[in-house]
């Protein structure tokens, strides 16, 4: 058990583990892409899945471009209400090419359902999804996951680009923020 401000955090995924399973999804997604050209294009959806992004773009073994889209999802800080808009767009046009959206987590699958819907508009060769993390007891909607990490139960997670408050994005490892314990009673 680790201390974040005071507060316990249990690590459910270490550096060392996250890393081994992005190589495996770099080698999937090099397999999967290999002899379709240069038209690779792997999508990070902010702020979430940058570091992700970062380790995932170098474990795959071909010629490929990196842009990024802002999405905000109107709920509080820990929902999503799935209303979704794209508060930072594409920076270069994915029609005809190989589109990977690279996700941090699916937990109701609403903005990423969202976000498939919008690029297929743009005419892309082919849209998959990648997300390191599935939390498949709150799904409101099926997303089929092409590429994926790690399937966790319902608890809200932080670290490796996973925030909570825009926080703990940094940690190298993923962990669950455990509630405070309620202090004892003076002279218990
Ligand atoms: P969905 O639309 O419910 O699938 O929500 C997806 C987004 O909610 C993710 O991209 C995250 O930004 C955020 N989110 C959902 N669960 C967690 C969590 O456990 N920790 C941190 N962010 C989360």
């Amino acid at each position: 058990m680790l201390e974040l401000d005071g507060k316990r955090c249990r690590e459910l995924y270490s550096a060392a583990k996250i890393a081994d399973r992005v190589a495996e999804l770099g080698r999937e997604i090099t397999r999967d892409f290999s002899g379709r050209g240069r038209d690779l294009v792997l999508v990070g959806v902010m702020k979430g899945s940058v570091i992700f992004l970062s380790d995932l773009c170098r474990q795959v073994n071909l010629p490929l471009t990196l842009d990024l889209i802002g999405i905000a999802s109107y709920g509080d800080e820990t929902r999503s209400s799935g209303v979704v808009k794209v508060t930072a767009d594409l920076s270069h046009p994915i029609e005809g090419k190989h589109v990977v959206v690279v996700e941090d987590i699916i937990d109701t699958g609403l903005t990423a359902e969202y976000l498939l819907e919008n690029l297929r508009t743009r005419n892309p060769a082919s849209v998959k999804l990648c997300a390191l993390l599935h939390k498949p007891s709150r799904a409101k909607t099926e997303v089929p996951i092409d590429y994926l990490g790690f399937t966790i139960p319902d608890e809200f997670v932080v670290g490796y680009g996973l925030d909570h408050a825009q926080r703990y994005r940094n940690l190298p490892y993923i962990g669950v923020v455990e509630p405070s314990a309620p202090s004892e009673p003076d002279g218990a």
